[in-house]
């Protein structure tokens, strides 16, 4: 399916529901990725030094959030061009970041996996077909970007 004014739709009125209450929305986002995937609790070098417990943890919030803020720019940026722009510069820094923490390709399907389940939950008198792909499509673009830079980096 295209991306047009109405995936742009589903993606950012479905996030202005959930961003009203962006700390539960980011922990479920989290949980369901460590329910996937345990040991990604380990790349997290926030997660690994501290004992803070993870509904307190402000870093996991803020990734979460930044995941969430992008792929909906991703969405916005879709339907004006056709593609993703991100920052060359914040490029390179994701980049570079993922691949010293030792991210993979794989943690990506796994946080994909967890974005449209944690949405799914938040907003589930909002969720259809159409919305699952929109934000599939919003995200796969954006971690494409992530990938290649990665690549580059490697
Ligand atoms: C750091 C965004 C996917 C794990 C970051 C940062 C941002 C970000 C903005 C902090 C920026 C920096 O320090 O350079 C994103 C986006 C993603 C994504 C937009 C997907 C589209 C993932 C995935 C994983 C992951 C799939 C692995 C499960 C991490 C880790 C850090 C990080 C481990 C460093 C945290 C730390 O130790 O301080 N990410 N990320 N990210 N991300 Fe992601």
């Amino acid at each position: 399916i295209a991306f047009g004014e109405e995936q742009e739709a589903l993606v950012v009125n479905s996030w202005n529901v959930m961003k009203q209450h962006a700390a539960d929305t980011a922990l479920s986002f989290f949980l369901k990725i460590f329910e996937i995937a345990p040991s990604a609790t380990q790349l997290f070098s926030f997660l690994r030094d501290a004992d803070v417990p993870l509904d307190k943890n402000p870093k996991l919030k803020a990734h979460a959030m930044a995941v969430f803020t992008m792929a909906c720019e991703s969405a916005a940026q879709l339907r004006k061009t056709g593609k993703v722009a991100v920052r060359e510069t914040t490029l390179k820094k994701l980049g570079a970041t993922h691949i010293n923490s030792g991210v993979i390709d794989e943690h990506f399907e796994v946080v994909k996996f967890a974005l449209l389940e944690t949405i799914k939950d938040a907003v589930p008198e909002m969720w259809c077909p159409e919305m699952k792909d929109a934000w599939g499509q919003a995200y796969d673009h954006l971690a494409a970007a992530i990938k290649e830079e990665m690549k580059l980096l490697s």
